[in-house]
């Protein structure tokens, strides 16, 4: 795998991804918000994950919308899974399937979702001309993708303190994440995959950590960086949590640490 598409293994970590679905849960309910889901509408979360912001949009909607979440990765589809079992949700089921070959027929969603997945795509635009095939005409979707470099101070960090001391094909991937933050470069991908009718728009939230050691602890019993943590010994595992502590600092407010971040969303019809 390229450092360009160095994405985390998505299946051995599904479990404890959800550690992040809180600090990203603002991004979620703007989505949500935009996607102005009704009753009786058929909707797709694309690259589920771990089931959000599908699940949040099944407890609101307590059977009154179908729902179908798609995800490559067989872990995060499983985890899914299990939450729908676990709640009892009716209306809503997960799916393993590359949203570059979606196998629904064309015009079967009313609305589609994708929180935090396009960018990661290993075809963006091919995901997208598949997201629009299977929307109705008319249906209309929201998504998310994350912003610059710049704006993602945490990315930043990681990729800062890594870069030198792992191979290239294990750093942070920092390009591939990033990728669809530049200017205009979501709104040529949206165009290009066949939308007329869309806006993007920037947006900042704030990862919220109780203190330095809260968010490096969620860094680590995540599993985010393990193949890049994997590749050291235990001496530069310590130097490189000092490393990104000092960065850190100047987002600490009364012991708090409290990091904002930029996302683009779009939100548009068919
Ligand atoms: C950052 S996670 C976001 C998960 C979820 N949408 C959320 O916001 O909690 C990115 C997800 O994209 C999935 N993914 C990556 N490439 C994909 C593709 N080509 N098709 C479908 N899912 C993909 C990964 O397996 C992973 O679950």
């Amino acid at each position: 795998m390229s450092a360009e598409n160095n994405q985390p293994d998505w299946d051995a970590i599904a479990e404890k991804f959800d550690l992040w679905l809180p600090h990203i849960a603002p991004v979620g309910a703007s989505l949500i918000q935009a996607l102005r889901a009704q009753a009786g509408d058929h909707i797709i979360d694309l690259a589920s994950g771990t089931g959000e912001p599908a699940l949040t949009l099944a407890r609101q909607f307590n059977g009154a919308v179908t729902i179908v979440g798609v995800d490559a990765a067989e872990g995060m589809v499983r985890a899914a899974h299990n939450k729908v079992i676990q709640e009892k949700l009716s209306g809503i089921e997960f799916k393993k399937m590359p949203a570059e070959t979606l196998t629904f027929g064309d015009n079967t969603f009313d609305k589609a979702l994708c929180r935090f997945g396009v960018m990661l795509f290993e075809d963006p635009l091919k995901g997208l001309q598949e997201m629009r095939r299977v929307l109705k005409p008319g249906g209309r979707f929201a998504l998310a993708v994350w912003s610059t470099p710049e704006t993602m101070p945490t990315l930043c960090w990681s990729y800062k303190v890594f870069k030198d001391k792992v191979p290239e094909e294990q750093h942070p991937p920092i390009a591939k994440v990033t990728s669809m933050g530049g200017p205009d470069v979501l709104d040529d991908h949206l165009y290009r995959a066949g939308f007329t009718n869309f806006q993007v728009t920037k947006h900042i939230f704030n990862y919220d950590f109780k203190s330095f050691g809260d968010y490096w602890d969620t860094v680590e019993a995540s599993d985010i960086l393990k193949q890049q943590y994997d590749a050291l010994d235990t001496k530069e595992r310590e130097s490189i949590r000092d490393e990104v502590g000092r960065f850190a600092k100047d987002f600490i407010n009364n012991g708090r640490l409290i990091i904002p971040h930029e996302y683009l969303m779009a939100t548009g019809t068919k």
